[in-house]
């Protein structure tokens, strides 16, 4: 029985004939840009959060770009962040016009080491963009301390990780700004583009608002050189029906991951640790296997979802060569690289469909050929 990487509509399959509903509201409405229902689910999601400002944009690498442009992050600056981690991250930092500066990650977490983002400030370091990866939060109270120490802004790229919370908060609450992504494949979806920033200063958030909407806020008088970036009317109307699902299913899918250590998975992969403090929102389900390309390609043979995330560091990434960086450079990124391995994780996965993936796991494993 195949079991694939995720299902994204298996989760709110039982909301459907709402989730219509709301769309044709919308459509009768009339009102398709920064309409009632962009207003409420900033309102909903700010206060789910326990954020002080919420401005929804067009997606979530909108999102960092705009919270680094709102911060006063730009040309001459550094940013440090993380390699391993999905390109938006860094592409954003490049797009405000500073330099990423990589650093390498803790290896138990896959999130940025602080030992690593503290070697990494110079005097042009503003900022630090701190990716809560897979789900996972990063080091917070460590960055913070950083952020702090250092006067650097931090934000928080919660892309992964709506819900997750760290000493019991939850993120997007620690940094100067955090961003979120509602993609469809995200643990807060939406049926297409969305993202948001969170942020703690009412003055970074006007910043924001403004420059989602082409630096104006009447569009008559511009002040700054922004963008058309909003979410629309029709995402936020559907995204008001699932947002208060998802806390459900994050515990599914920390029911999933937990099943999956019952059924025995970490004998023959590495599975991911929970660091102290945190609680994990399993956006993904990355294990760690030493011949991870030959299980990968078994597994998907025998119709299981099993993608590396991600293959390329982004510090070895065309796009960054002229940086400078070298094979070798971030050491526990590139082990990384070569050894994760997502495996099929969604909230509606059921105990038969974790039989199969462990059971092919144990056939698939290399030392098992
Ligand atoms: C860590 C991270 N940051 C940023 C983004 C960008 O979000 P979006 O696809 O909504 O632009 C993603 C999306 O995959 C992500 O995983």
């Amino acid at each position: 029985m195949p079991v694939p990487l995720m299902d994204i509509r298996g989760q709110y399959a039982h909301l459907l004939d709402e989730v219509k509903r709301a769309a044709c509201d919308v459509i009768d409405s009339g009102r398709f840009i920064l309409g009632p229902n962009v207003r409420a689910l900033e309102e909903e999601v700010a206060e789910a959060v326990g954020a002080h400002h919420a401005v929804a944009v067009a997606n979530g690498t909108d999102a960092i770009v705009l919270a680094l442009e709102a911060l006063m992050v730009g040309p001459g600056d550094e940013v440090i962040c993380p390699s391993h981690t999905f390109y938006a991250t860094a592409e954003a930092v490049a797009r405000a016009g500073a330099q990423p500066v990589f650093a390498d990650i803790d290896p138990a977490t896959f999130n940025v080491d602080p030992a690593a983002v503290e070697a990494a400030v110079t005097d042009r370091t503003r900022a630090i963009v701190a990716v809560h990866l897979c789900g996972q939060p990063a080091d917070l109270a460590a960055l913070r301390e950083i952020a702090d120490r250092h006067g650097l802004a931090l934000v928080e790229d919660a892309a992964q990780a709506y819900g997750a919370r760290y000493d019991g908060r939850p993120v997007g609450t620690f940094g100067d700004a955090a961003t979120l992504s509602f993609f469809p494949s995200k643990n807060l979806p939406a049926m297409g583009d969305g993202g948001m920033v969170l942020a703690r200063d009412g003055d970074v958030a006007d910043r924001v608002r403004m420059l989602r909407f082409h630096g104006s806020r009447d569009k008559r008088v511009f002040e700054h050189v922004g963008m058309n970036s909003r979410l629309d009317e029709m995402q936020a109307a559907i995204m008001r029906v699932l947002l208060p699902h998802v806390q459900g299913w994050n515990e599914a899918r920390r029911a999933a991951a937990a099943r999956y250590a019952d059924l025995g998975l970490g004998e023959l992969v590495e599975l991911p640790r929970e660091a102290r403090c945190t609680t994990h929102v399993y956006h993904l389900f990355v294990v760690r296997a030493a011949e991870r390309d030959v299980l990968a390609s078994r597994l998907r043979d025998a119709g299981i979802g099993a993608v590396p995330y991600y293959s390329t560091p982004l510090h070895l990434q065309p796009v960054f060569r002229s940086l400078g960086y070298r094979p070798g450079d971030l050491p526990d990124t590139e082990r990384a690289a070569r050894e994760s391995l997502a495996l099929p994780m969604f909230p509606t996965l059921d105990e038969a469909s974790q039989r199969e993936v462990v059971a092919a796991v144990r056939a698939a494993a290399p030392a098992a050929a």
